[in-house]
């Protein structure tokens, strides 16, 4: 320590609460981590006050210690005397008087005895006044240690400031072992203490009750007792230090792309910890809730790492779910009753019944003649016992259903109600479990969904992959979602590199003297051809040219070996306007296209794809004798939005299976042979097992048809547009196409991929024209609007837009970006985190590579935006 952690400190230096757990204070090391950090505060200007947990597995010992008889408890004692008089020595103190005085004290306390030798009979005050000895010898320890190496630190005795407060109904044990604190700013014990010394430490998990008896603050106590501290301090700041780094979107364990919240309010943060989060207990957020103080939880071994800021949020915030968390062990009660509004009283009665059984109830549902509750089990002590005595006391009045285990599923995030439209495909993945509740807490923070607790293997990360591709996470604002937990302890996601953009942006910033421009990566283009070209088990890939017909890429593509699916006469006529495409394969895969289109293509004798049975009813002449290619539909759709799904009844492509034999029937009549069979079920696809499962359900209907050649599995491989959403699996999907070619091995296999080839390599340039407040929104403009891209008008779709101008500026304001367009449809990005953005600065709209400049209209007569091509 240096001279500026004893160079005086201004009169109303703020206060800063530091707590640390048990395995932040068990190793010297540990505590060489909480001198620096404390000393830095100080040195910084603020007053320290440091809460300490006791070493780790010393608070369970001591249970133990509480249930045994007196000869195993004082063996137990001598266990705790060596375990710290070891670490004293290797902390290198000579001795340590505190820490002597409460080995001395614990002594004769385990001596003395409580009134019996059952853990759960002895005098509960007494377990306290045991249990209470770990945070006091570690904060002794920890007082000697910091003051020996330069850090004059006081110790402070926790019972001293905080004072249980009387809870009605609390019997004697929780009264002794689970205490509640009222902890309101007092500046007078923060001058009191100000007055003693700059630097204390003291003990989380403790307090005193009325009658100054030692009582402890039950689960959760240490961090609990440094919000009372940071309360009664009024501090600038309560910092929790732990073993990861803060609160995350989802339980890493079960979902390794869950986020680091970076930013909460402290009712987000409540609720995240009431409905599963374990780093942080609830009840430590209302005392700082309530005095406005600040929490920071922060990873004690990786200091560096951002953390999670508790506090009040600024307004401005977009809504965004925030966390998907699960619960299990939950028991539901369903009591049902013919006519039961017309009852006076019946749902008091109900619930008098659950107050009688001392059970809490967490959610409830209601119907016309059913109300449904949920019992959670960290809030209930519950036994088969209880509950079954609860039912029969209800059985008298209602009939009664106890569904047990069930799991609760909870999304959490502000203004949850004006995401609920977002929210059809996470609800869909619900339509496939069995939901049994659904309630919406009144702060509109929480949607919970009670399924069986059977269902709950593989579902969070299901969820919170849809709710990124939802847009309902909002993963691509970097104030409030930091890195992955993979990327901050696991091996780095090997897929997530920084996009060719960042590195070409002095080339990109020059093409911008013209705008909307689009921008296309030859290089991206062709690294992709080359890894589909890779996949053992394709036979033969053609580029869906409607994505992006742009004749550099089509030159591009013909030379990596790919041929290309065109859907009219006008993209057949663009791959013959490139020299090097014009020999490539080519696979004409039109719908509902004119007599005329088919006659022109037939004649040229390129494959041709029909499907329909019109074409062999009433053009036979144009077929007899040829071979066609037949797409089926296998009566399914799938893709980024209901846009884009090409199967099912609802959607026009494809002939139905059902229909087949009529198709087979005039095949044969007309000598027409079918030579390879389609199904294309949409775009935007990104689970590698669809088509593995397209090509098993092809092969199989090519067995009855007899003598097809080929099997074309359509396009719609996937890219991942928001932050943090998963890759599609292109390793997998080959191996397990091979498994089905295994099987079927008489069948050539063909993709036609549109999007996955192109979308990350193009990029829109705009302009900024113009920006306007209204109201709470803050608006861009700039000169690209829906005629340039329509996608986001269209599908809702989602595309980073970053400031190129700008790019490395503090992204802080939040934008709706739109175009010039008149329509108020014209929105590119509603709720975009950018920089100070002005007129003329460039804006870039990423992922813009397929379906950009293709599907771009001179609406509004305003002209097409040009491309330029980076070799
Ligand atoms: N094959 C057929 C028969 C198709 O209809 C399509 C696309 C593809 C292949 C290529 O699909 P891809 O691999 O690109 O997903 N405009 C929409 C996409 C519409 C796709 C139309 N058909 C969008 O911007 O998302």
């Amino acid at each position: 320590m240096n001279a500026s952690t004893t160079a005086p400190l201004a009169p109303d230096a703020p206060w800063v609460v530091l707590k640390f757990g048990g395995t932040s204070v068990a190793t010297e090391a540990r505590w060489r981590t909480i001198l620096e950090l404390a000393g830095a505060r100080r040195a910084r200007g603020a007053r320290v006050l440091v809460v300490v947990s006791a070493l780790a597995g010393v608070t369970d010992a001591l249970k133990s210690l509480c249930g045994s008889a007196a000869p195993e408890r004082l063996a137990a004692v001598e266990r705790l005397v060596e375990r710290h008089h070891a670490l004293v020595h290797g902390m290198g103190l000579a001795e340590c008087a505190g820490v002597d005085r409460w080995l001395a004290s614990l002594r004769v306390l385990s001596q003395e005895g409580g009134a019996t030798a059952d853990a759960a009979t002895s005098q509960p005050l007494w377990q306290a006044a045991v249990q209470a000895h770990g945070e006091l010898l570690s904060s002794a320890l920890g007082a000697a240690f910091m003051s020996a190496n330069g850090l004059p630190t006081r110790w402070l005795d926790a019972r001293e400031a905080l004072l249980a407060r009387e809870v009605p109904f609390l019997n004697d044990r929780a009264r002794a072992l689970s205490a509640q604190v009222q902890a309101d700013p007092d500046p007078a014990f923060a001058a009191a203490l100000a007055a003693r010394g700059d630097v204390y430490i003291t003990q989380g998990f403790i307090a005193r009750d009325g009658d100054g008896r030692t009582v402890l603050l039950g689960r959760g106590g240490s961090d609990t007792s440094a919000a009372y501290f940071g309360a009664l301090l009024r501090a600038e700041r309560v910092e929790i230090w732990t073993d990861v780094a803060g609160m995350f979107s989802a339980d890493p364990r079960q979902v390794p792309g869950a986020r680091l919240l970076q930013r909460l309010d402290y009712d987000e943060a409540q609720e995240i910890a009431t409905t599963g989060a374990k780093v942080l207990h609830a009840r430590c957020i209302s005392p700082c809730r309530r005095a406005r103080v600040p929490l920071l939880i922060k990873d004690t071994r990786h200091p560096d790492f951002d953390g999670t800021a508790i506090g009040p949020l600024p307004p401005e915030a977009a809504p965004s779910i925030k966390a998907v968390s699960s619960r299990r062990g939950i028991t539901l009660v369903s009591m049902e009753t013919s006519g039961m509004w017309q009852q006076v009283g019946f749902l008091a009665d109900v619930f008098a019944l659950f107050k009688q059984h001392g059970l809490s109830v967490d959610l409830i549902g209601s119907a016309e003649t059913n109300v449904t509750v949920s019992l959670d089990p960290t809030e209930n002590l519950l036994d088969s016992d209880v509950v079954a005595a609860l039912a029969a006391d209800l059985a008298r009045i209602c009939r009664v259903k106890v569904i047990a285990p069930c799991a609760a599923v909870t999304l959490v995030g502000r203004g949850m109600r004006s995401m609920l439209y977002r929210l059809s495909g996470v609800l869909a993945e619900f339509g496939r479990e069995r939901v049994h509740l659904i309630s919406q807490s009144s702060n509109n923070l929480n949607l919970t969904f009670v399924v069986d607790e059977g269902m709950l293997d593989g579902l969070l990360p299901r969820l919170h992959d849809l709710l990124i591709r939802a847009g309902a996470l909002r993963t691509d604002d970097a104030t409030l979602f930091g890195p992955t937990w993979q990327a901050l302890y696991g091996v780095s996601d090997s897929h997530v590199h920084a996009p060719w953009w960042r590195a070409a942006r002095t080339r990109l910033l020059d093409l911008a003297q013209a705008t909307p421009r689009y921008a296309y990566h030859l290089p991206t283009i062709l690294e992709r051809a080359q890894a589909l070209r890779a996949m053992r088990s394709v036979d033969r890939v053609y580029y869906a040219i409607k994505a992006n017909p742009h004749p550099a890429i089509l030159r591009a593509l013909a030379r990596a070996g790919l041929g290309f699916e065109c859907v009219s006469p006008g993209e057949l006529d663009a791959v013959d306007a490139v020299a090097d495409a014009r020999e490539s394969p080519r696979l004409f895969t039109p719908n509902f296209a004119p007599r005329a289109e088919y006659a022109q293509v037939m004649q040229r004798g390129l494959a041709t794809t029909l499907d329909a049975l019109h074409p062999l009813q009433h053009w036979q002449e144009l077929f007899a004798g040829r071979e066609v290619m037949l797409r089926v539909d296998l009566g399914r759709g799938l893709g980024h939005h209901d846009k884009v799904r090409t199967g099912g009844a609802s959607s026009k492509f494809g002939l139905p299976v059902e229909r087949l034999d009529e198709f087979l029937e005039l095949a044969r009549t007309h000598g027409v042979r079918i030579g390879g069979l389609h199904a294309h079920l949409g775009s935007g696809i990104l689970d590698a097992s669809h088509w593995p499962v397209v090509c098993g359900q092809l092969a199989s209907i090519s067995e009855k048809i007899g003598n097809v050649r080929v099997l074309n599995l359509g396009g719609g491989l996937g890219v991942p547009s928001h932050p943090g959403e998963a890759e599609l699996d292109l390793a997998a999907v080959d191996a397990a196409l091979a498994e089905v070619k295994r099987a079927y091995p008489q069948y050539e296999l063909w993709l036609e991929p549109g999007r996955w080839l192109v979308a990350d390599a193009g990029v829109l340039l705009a302009r900024v024209t113009q920006s306007k407040r209204k109201g709470a929104l803050e608006y861009l403009g700039c000169d690209a609007g829906m005629h340039a891209l329509i996608r986001p008008a269209l599908y809702d779709a989602w595309h980073e837009i970053v400031n190129l101008s700008r790019l490395d500026a503090p992204a802080d304001t939040l934008y709706q970006v739109v175009g010039p367009i008149c329509e108020s449809g014209d929105v590119l990005g509603a709720d975009r985190r950018l920089p100070n953005s002005s007129e003329g600065d460039v804006l870039l709209i990423a992922q813009t590579g397929a379906y950009g400049e293709s599907m771009a209209s001179r609406y509004n007569l305003r002209p097409l935006a040009d491309a330029a091509v980076i070799e």
